[in-house]
């Protein structure tokens, strides 16, 4: 079932530009609006702020999920993923997409205008998009993430 939440947060640096007008059109014709957070030209900027602000959106709550473009998709995700409760990744095949919205609750996915063609983008975008988060022993896991991002330890693992 789709979320209620029909909003996506769109990003890209200089480099992801092109390929995100692509992912754009794709998304407004499947139902999605778009909040598309820049960047508004192919002049060399910086990844981290693209990153960020999709990730604010979805931390928010304002945008059910966000999608976010540099050249390997890597540092886009990791500013994204610096972000609490963020779980962004960085995908260059639909399989990784699926199982992350399935196993791990993505509610970011990245990937890299350098290393994707467009189709294959939009194949690991509509496939991201159906993926259903599975619950159940996955959340668990979740939940462990969750407590080494606001406490940086984990009890389970009794790190000392
Ligand atoms: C910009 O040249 C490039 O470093 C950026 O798009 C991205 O690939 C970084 O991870």
């Amino acid at each position: 079932m789709m979320s209620t939440n029909m909003r996506i947060a769109l990003a890209s640096d200089h480099v992801g530009l092109p390929l995100r007008r692509i992912v754009n059109g794709w998304l407004a014709g499947h139902g999605w609006t778009v909040v598309d957070l820049g960047a508004d030209s192919e002049e060399r900027t910086d990844y981290p702020l693209f990153g960020f602000k999709a990730a604010r959106r979805v931390q928010s709550g304002d945008c059910r999920f966000g999608i976010v473009i540099c050249g390997t998709g890597i540092g886009i995700s990791l500013s994204a993923n610096k972000v609490h409760g963020i779980r962004c990744v960085p995908c260059s095949e639909p399989y990784s997409a699926l199982l992350a919205r399935q196993h791990n609750d993505a509610n970011m996915l990245a990937f890299g205008a350098r290393v994707v063609g467009s189709d294959l983008a939009l194949m690991i975008v509509r496939t991201f998009l159906e993926g259903e988060y599975e619950g159940g022993r996955h959340q668990r896991r979740l939940d462990m993430i969750a407590e080494i991002e606001t406490t940086q330890d984990l009890a389970a693992a009794a790190v000392t």
